[in-house]
């Protein structure tokens, strides 16, 4: 079986969008490909995502070295100029585990404001994620991946997550335990959410009063 080291990404652009090109001449499966690094499983435990561009590399290294001993992060084990070996998580993503089981339990709301305070306390320039990208491990346990954009794009609130959680059928579940929680933190959230442009197709929070009452 060829080493990891073997296995290469390059992008093209089709239709003007990026489309990453994979060769890969070891055994290794690939387990998942997006628009920035293709995955493949090393081990039981331990994957490779090997990206097109170095600097995409730098950036997702940077991030899990930063989150380093995180429990919603996977681990890092290994960093090259065009890939990242790091834990593999086993388990469904959240946004199919919940079109399954509809209904955000409290432990999964609990946990996700953890997330986004974690991504607040490791100073991540995006403190965002969607459900997509969170992977419920053994135990019901959260854990997110794809943190390239961490440090490069700029968001202050999860505007991703409240989107996906919508789409889901659980964004009222998630703001209610925040306004409950962190009140402070959900009156900030609904500041930017006035305050900010371009964000049409992001829902607006309602008020913690009708928040509360509604849910009840
Ligand atoms: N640590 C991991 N454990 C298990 N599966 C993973 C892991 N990291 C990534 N994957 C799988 O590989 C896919 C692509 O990874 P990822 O989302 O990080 O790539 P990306 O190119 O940065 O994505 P995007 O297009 O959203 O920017 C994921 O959707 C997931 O299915
Ligand atoms: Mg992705």
């Amino acid at each position: 079986m060829g080493h990891y080291r073997s296995i290469s990404v390059t992008s093209e652009i089709v239709g003007g969008k990026k489309k990453l090109k994979v060769h890969n001449p070891s055994d290794y499966p690939m387990v998942g490909i997006g628009a920035q690094g293709a995955v493949f499983r090393l081990s039981s435990d331990r994957c490779v995502k090997v990206y097109d561009d170095p600097r995409t590399a730098y950036w997702e290294s940077k991030a899990l070295k930063m989150a380093e001993g995180v429990p919603y992060f996977p681990k890092l084990y290994e960093t090259g100029d065009q890939y990242v070996v790091m834990e593999y998580l086993t388990g469904p993503n959240l946004q199919d585990y919940l079109a399954e089981k509809p209904g955000l339990t409290e432990s999964f709301a609990e946990q996700l404001l953890g997330i986004v305070k974690e991504m607040r306390r490791l100073k991540f320039a995006r403190i965002d994620t969607r459900t997509g990208h969170i992977i419920v491990t053994e135990g019901g346990k959260l854990k997110v991946i794809d943190h390239s954009g961490a440090y490069r794009t700029v968001r202050r609130a999860p505007f991703m997550l409240f989107k996906s959680l919508e789409r889901d059928g659980c964004l009222d579940d998630f703001l209610k335990h925040v306004a409950e929680r962190d009140p402070k933190l959900y009156a900030k959230w609904r500041r930017k959410r006035i305050e900010g442009a371009d964000l049409a197709d992001v829902p607006h929070l309602p008020s913690p009063d009708k928040l509360l009452k509604k849910a009840t």
